[in-house]
């Protein structure tokens, strides 16, 4: 019940904000906290294609490691559209879920 509470916590705050710091600019230790929220849902709706951490054993599923996508709004894009044999999320996710799902996908960038 805390675990609910917080992530809908979460995604209030987003889906009225992205949080700034004090000199305006996004800020990291919300995203840090919005790529354990991505997390979480990348273990709900993507792991079972992407595998853990973003590196499949399945063929033809690109490593996330490895993606030339550069950021939430490409990443976000992809996820929300779908592409190929990969299903579109746009009726199944928020646009916060999608973001946090989309910057936890970058942090697996090495
Ligand atoms: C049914 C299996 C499946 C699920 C579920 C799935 N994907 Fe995918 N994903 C794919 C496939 C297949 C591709 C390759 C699409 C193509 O290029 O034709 C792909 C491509 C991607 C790419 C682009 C990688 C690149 O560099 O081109 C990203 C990023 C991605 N998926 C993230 C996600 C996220 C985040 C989720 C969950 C919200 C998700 N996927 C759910 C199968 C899946």
């Amino acid at each position: 019940m805390k675990k609910i509470l917080t992530l809908s916590a979460i995604t209030i705050a987003f889906a009225c904000n992205t949080p700034k710091d004090k000199s305006g600019n996004v800020s990291l230790e919300n995203d840090k906290d919005m790529i354990v929220y991505g997390q979480t849902i990348f273990a709900k709706n993507c792991q079972q294609c992407h595998g853990e951490g973003g590196v499949s054993m399945m063929p033809n599923i690109p490593n996330l490691t490895k993606t030339t996508l550069a950021d939430t709004d490409e990443v976000g894009n992809l996820i929300f559209h779908g592409k190929g044999n990969m299903p579109a999320f746009e009726e199944k996710l928020g646009e916060p879920e999608i973001r946090a799902a989309a910057l936890y996908v970058l942090s697996l960038k090495k």
